[in-house]
């Protein structure tokens, strides 16, 4: 049930992830398409990825991500009255995974639904957590980014099945009694939805045994364009943020790009004129984990001592839709 709170800024008070324990390599790949280890690290940096098991749906690595960020907010389920979970891989067409979830935390009378931006799902899920408890809609909300694009993929195409991996990061997103947000800014370009897609399986194109012969279930990308506007976004949406928070690029402490390639990262941070020690990357051991990778990368950030309470943190997310989106916050949870 949501109810209604008023005042103090709004942040993020927990955060805990979560990757399924199967590690397969550039090597593992290599022996399903034509591709080696050589080509995947010098073309995205990617060495190796998680998969799910094949009785593993997005709920179940969601999960324990959900427990751990709420836990490390002091918080129960219970106290939860806004749950959303940004994915593209739901455990199901409906009901939402998020209800799924919501059942299994315990996180009764939550209001409760998915979220679909593709890669940027967990930027716009914590832009819309923001504005519900900002308005007094929630208390504390919870939202995961979470995929499991390893069920999508193609393994006899190796331009795409060589890119993704599984992963589910969660965030609570309450009133704190510092700092957090600063601001958000997102967008989307449905014309670029041709490029990143996934044909079959909705109203559009229901699942016949013609579609599943032709692999029109399975993600299709146009690489070079979805890179293109990568690279374009990823600068042009870190400068507007910026712009807006009245910040420079000195001011950010830590960046957090989405990590799909890091030849995108590399560029974007030569034009943002971001020094690489303040740029997270682990793009090497996850691949591209789509609403996942924002959250495991923050994860990683506080883990290695490089995210620290109170510093600028600068985040940006793109993907399917064609959509983006970033927030500036002051960082707030226990590290
Ligand atoms: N192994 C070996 N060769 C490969 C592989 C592979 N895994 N994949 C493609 N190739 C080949 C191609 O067939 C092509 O061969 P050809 O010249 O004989 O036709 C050659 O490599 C070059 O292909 P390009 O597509 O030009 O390679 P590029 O350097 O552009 O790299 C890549 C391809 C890595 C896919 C790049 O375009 C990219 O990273 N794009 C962005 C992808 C991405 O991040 N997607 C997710 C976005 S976010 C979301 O919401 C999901």
């Amino acid at each position: 049930m949501i109810g209604s709170t008023n005042g103090g800024p709004v942040s993020i008070t927990g955060l805990g992830t979560h990757v399924p324990e199967r590690v397969v390599t550039n090597d593992d790949l290599s022996k399903l398409v034509d591709t080696s280890d050589e080509w995947i690290v010098t073309r995205t940096g990617i060495r190796e990825r998680r998969f799910a098991a094949d009785d593993e749906a997005l709920s179940d690595i969601a999960l324990p991500a959900a427990r751990a960020a709420l836990a490390q907010a002091r918080l129960t389920p219970g106290d939860i009255d806004l749950l959303i979970v940004a994915t593209v891989t739901a455990d199901m067409q409906f009901p939402s995974t998020a209800a799924i979830l919501g059942d299994l935390l315990g996180a009764d009378d939550a209001a409760a639904y998915d979220l679909a931006a593709g890669c940027t799902g967990f930027m716009y899920g914590i832009a819309q957590a923001y504005g519900m408890v900002e308005s007094g809609l929630s208390r504390r909300s919870l939202v995961v980014g979470a995929d499991v694009l390893s069920k999508l993929m193609n393994f006899a195409d190796r331009s795409t099945c060589v890119l993704f991996g599984d992963g589910a990061g969660a965030v609570v997103v309450e009133r704190a009694p510092k700092e957090g947000f600063l601001g958000f800014e997102l967008g989307a370009d449905g014309a670029g939805g041709k490029d990143l897609n996934l044909p079959a399986g909705g109203s559009r194109m229901p699942p016949t045994a013609e579609t599943i012969a032709s692999g029109a279930h399975y993600v299709h990308m146009n690489g070079r364009e979805v890179f293109k506007f990568a690279t374009r976004v990823l600068v042009s949406s870190g400068e507007a943020i910026l712009d807006q928070c009245k910040l420079s690029v000195e001011d950010v402490d830590v960046y957090v790009p989405h990590q799909a390639n890091v030849r995108i990262i590399d560029h974007a941070v030569a034009k943002l004129g971001i020094p690489m020690e303040k740029v997270i990357v682990n793009v090497d051991r996850y691949g591209n984990t789509s609403s996942a990778s924002i959250p495991l990368a923050l994860a990683d950030a506080v883990a290695s001592g490089r995210l620290k309470q109170g510093d600028t943190v600068l985040m940006t997310g793109m993907g399917a839709g064609m959509t983006w989106g970033s927030a500036v916050m002051r960082w707030t949870a226990p590290v």
